[in-house]
């Protein structure tokens, strides 16, 4: 079993992360969830704490901060980096290398060969943009595992490509993934 950093940022299907992380823990999995400030407005993060007995991150500086450099320390602990739901923001952040919170820093701070998953969920027309399809792109091209999104119903109340896959089915996927390490 593996440590698992789940990253989730502000969209609407940030209420399926915490099945998410529940899952993970249940799998076996140590899981520490690195929340961004906006994800923070949506849903505190003492419940992803509550469901996988870890602490659980928003942001390094300050009173909020639980080390000298939790992006170092995050980095260091983490066996594998989940992005779920990672926003068109999220995506275009990393795709861009930036380090403007815990989430990006941490990612960038990843030892060479943390294997990175990241699953985006938007509105069909936000997925659709060619810069988000560009960033989307850049991060598989850049060795990302970029699970993409399904078509149906998003959260959004719109119906296309954009909606997060099932807590389940991304749990199958982290499997997948360790499972070739082995
Ligand atoms: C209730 C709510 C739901 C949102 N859902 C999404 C979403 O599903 N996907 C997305 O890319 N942006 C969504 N947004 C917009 C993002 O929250 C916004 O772009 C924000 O800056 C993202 O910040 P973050 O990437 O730091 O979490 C939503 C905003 C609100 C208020």
């Amino acid at each position: 079993m593996a440590k698992i950093l789940l990253a989730a940022s502000a969209s609407v299907a940030l209420y399926k992360a915490c099945d998410l992380a529940s899952k993970l823990a249940q799998d076996g999995h140590a899981v520490r969830a690195i929340l961004t400030k906006r994800a923070a407005e949506l849903v505190n993060p003492q419940l992803f704490e509550a469901v996988t007995s870890e602490p659980a991150f928003v942001d390094e500086f300050g009173a909020a901060r639980r080390s000298a450099m939790d992006h170092i320390d995050l980095a260091q602990w983490g066996e594998l980096f989940l992005t779920a739901p990672a926003s068109a923001d999220l995506v275009a952040r990393f795709a861009h290398g930036l380090a403007d919170d815990l989430v990006t820093t941490t990612a960038l701070a990843l030892p060479t060969g943390t294997p990175k998953l990241v699953s985006p969920a938007m509105n069909p027309n936000m997925l659709a943009q060619p810069a988000v399809r560009r960033n989307l792109a850049q991060l598989a091209a850049d060795g990302w595992l970029v699970i993409e999104p399904e078509v149906g119903h998003t959260a959004c109340g719109d119906a296309g490509r954009g909606r997060l896959p099932e807590p389940a089915t991304l749990v199958e996927r982290v499997r997948a993934v360790l499972a070739k390490r082995r």
